[in-house]
């Protein structure tokens, strides 16, 4: 299994990817979310999404204080990208937070992709609660897919509603997703008819959970990511995770690290 990784702007490396050349988009973009008001929303990632009296110091992630309409205008140049780069018929799944699910999911639409359906990502009990008022307990992953999905995909029936806590020592970027939650929703990617996986795509990878996830359940990946620090983040989490990989820098101008597995 290979597992590559770029540092860079993930529209400029989309484009220089062939066309249908990947068999699943699974990804977390930053949400552009986190308040009610344009102030609010523009506030950094560590005071919009870190509860106050935590412990850990993260370092800020880039590209979350677009409004709303310069968000679902980047979230259409973005995943035109993807379709153009995805098979036929291969699915798409993007996480979204309750406020901004009607921009994601008009973005997924109007960039071609036939909106199939929403999974909830349930965080349990363990979520920020709110005096008064429902515990902030869900996150969404809208699901869709490029063109017919026929019924015969050799993928698995996956959950609805996945319920999985966050545990801080799995728990790599402000808004890291757990790795048991991403090893299950990877498994919408088809495998190949020897059982070997197709390459899944994550533009926005963050700290690497979606490539850790998807090289575990025997999956190829690719994947992107802007900030320099989680970049480095997610070279160590798989050098870490994939000890016995063999991991090389590419020799060019390019910042970009393969993991043979
Ligand atoms: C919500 S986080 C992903 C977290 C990830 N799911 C995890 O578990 O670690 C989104 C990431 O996208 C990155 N990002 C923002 N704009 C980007 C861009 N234009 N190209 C590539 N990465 C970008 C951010 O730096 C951030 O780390």
């Amino acid at each position: 299994m290979i597992c590559t990784l770029h540092h860079g702007d993930a529209l400029n490396w989309l484009e220089t990817l062939p066309d249908h050349s990947v068999d699943a988009l699974i990804t977390d973009p930053p949400y552009s979310s986190g308040g009610l008001t344009a102030g609010e929303r523009k506030a950094t990632p560590s005071v919009k999404y870190v509860k106050s009296g935590q412990a850990k110091q993260w370092v800020d992630f880039i590209g979350d204080n677009r409004d709303q309409r310069s968000q679902l205008q980047w979230m259409l140049l973005w995943l035109a990208q993807c379709r153009r780069v995805l098979r036929d018929g291969a699915p798409a799944c993007l996480f979204s937070d309750w406020r901004q699910l009607p921009l994601a999911t008009d973005a997924l639409q109007c960039a071609g992709f036939i909106w199939r359906g929403i999974m909830v990502w349930d965080k349990t009990e363990g979520a920020r609660p709110h005096l008064g008022r429902p515990r902030a307990q869900a996150e969404y992953i809208i699901w869709g897919s490029k063109g017919s999905m026929p019924l015969t995909r050799n993928a698995p029936v996956l959950p609805g509603v996945i319920r999985e806590v966050v545990r801080q020592q799995d728990k790599h970027h402000m808004t890291g997703k757990p790795t048991a939650l991403m090893r299950q929703l990877v498994r919408i990617c088809e495998r190949h008819p020897d059982g070997t996986g197709g390459i899944i795509l994550d533009p926005f990878a963050g700290s690497g959970t979606t490539l850790v996830a998807a090289a575990l359940e025997g999956y190829r990946a690719i994947g992107c990511e802007l900030s320099e620090h989680y970049y480095h983040v997610t070279r160590e989490r798989l050098a870490a995770t994939f000890p016995d990989s063999n991991q090389h820098a590419h020799d060019t101008a390019i910042e970009q690290v393969s993991l043979n597995i």
